[in-house]
């Protein structure tokens, strides 16, 4: 089986290419090489390419910029992906779309399930939820996968910056009042790759199973490094940015296991390999210094 990446070299591309490249033949590119908003070149590249699935990470996910560069949010979340649903619904290939959880408000208190109704709160939710109408309406043989809370060995995320702040002023402050659950990216690629391997469709939620809130993150990742780090919790509000964030966007991860078998394993041993791998590569980069 062939799989194209679009958007590959970003967090989550860069962490499940090497799972899929050792089960698939992979092509991988990103913006540099293939600009999903240019039809005519992403017509001729999945014509050259000739996949069995199309993965498109592809996006805009500085979710604050995105409030700001509203057109340019528009253009790749969402006319991007219904670009994409065209040329494979035309060349008859698998597209798998990568969505968020920030298409929902926040508001359930409870686990999300595929039937939820959206309700993004943010611009940058809302182009995400308008990239999925394209794509079921262009292409209804589509997956969608919707992740959450991303963190991985490539590109920046929430753990690499409370690791910098850290280490640049030993204290920081994180907010307490927004709740959902870390997925370590690697971990979304077993389960999509069943998914692909099983041609199955519709929209599926993936991620580490449990659930905390930021700072808590924030206090997990210190204290498993055993790092000596004043963390204060404070308010959405206090923080002031110019995108709200859902206050609750935990996934309800059934559908996946059920489809695929693969058990989600807790954010926190995730985290646990996550912080130990990154560890291991710092140390060998120091030896060999
Ligand atoms: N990170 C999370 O916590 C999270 C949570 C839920 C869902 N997701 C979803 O997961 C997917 C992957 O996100 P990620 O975290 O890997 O984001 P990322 O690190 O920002 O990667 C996105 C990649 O897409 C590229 N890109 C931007 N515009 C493009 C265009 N017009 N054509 C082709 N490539 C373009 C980016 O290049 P530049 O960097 O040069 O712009 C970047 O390499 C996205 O759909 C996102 O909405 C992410």
């Amino acid at each position: 089986m062939k799989v194209l990446f679009a958007g590959g070299k970003g967090l989550l591309g860069t962490s499940i290419t090497p799972f899929f490249k050792k089960r698939f033949d992979v092509v991988s590119l990103d913006i540099d090489e293939w600009d999903i908003t240019d039809r005519e070149a992403g017509e001729a590249i999945v014509a050259r390419e000739k996949p069995d699935a199309l993965i498109n990470c592809a996006a805009v996910t500085d979710v604050d910029g995105c409030e700001d560069s509203k057109e340019l949010a528009e253009k790749v979340n969402s006319r991007g992906a219904a670009i994409l649903a065209d040329i494979c619904s035309k060349q008859g290939i698998r597209l798998v779309h990568i969505s968020t959880d920030y298409v929902f408000d926040g508001a359930k208190g409870f686990p999300y399930t595929e039937e939820d109704t959206p309700n993004p709160i943010s611009f940058y939710g809302k182009t995400k939820l308008w990239g999925e109408e394209q794509v079921l309406a262009k292409a209804p043989a589509s997956l969608i996968i919707r992740s959450q809370w991303l963190y991985g060995e490539g590109g920046q995320h929430f753990i690499s910056k409370i690791l910098k702040t850290a280490r640049e002023r030993g204290s920081l402050q994180v907010v307490d009042d927004q709740r959902g659950s870390p997925t370590y990216a690697m971990d979304v690629a077993g389960p999509l790759a069943i998914l692909i391997a099983n041609k199955e469709s519709g929209i599926y939620h993936i991620s580490n199973s449990g659930s905390c809130t930021w700072y808590e993150l924030a206090q997990e990742v210190f204290s498993t490094l055993r790092m000596d780090v004043r963390v204060a919790p404070i308010s959405s509000q206090t923080l002031n940015r110019k995108a709200t964030r859902p206050a609750y966007s935990v996934f309800d991860i059934k559908k996946v296991e059920r489809a695929t078998g693969v058990i989600m394993r807790s954010w926190q041993e995730a985290l646990r390999e996550y912080l130990q791998r990154s560890q291991t590569r710092i140390n060998s980069v120091r030896r060999q210094a």
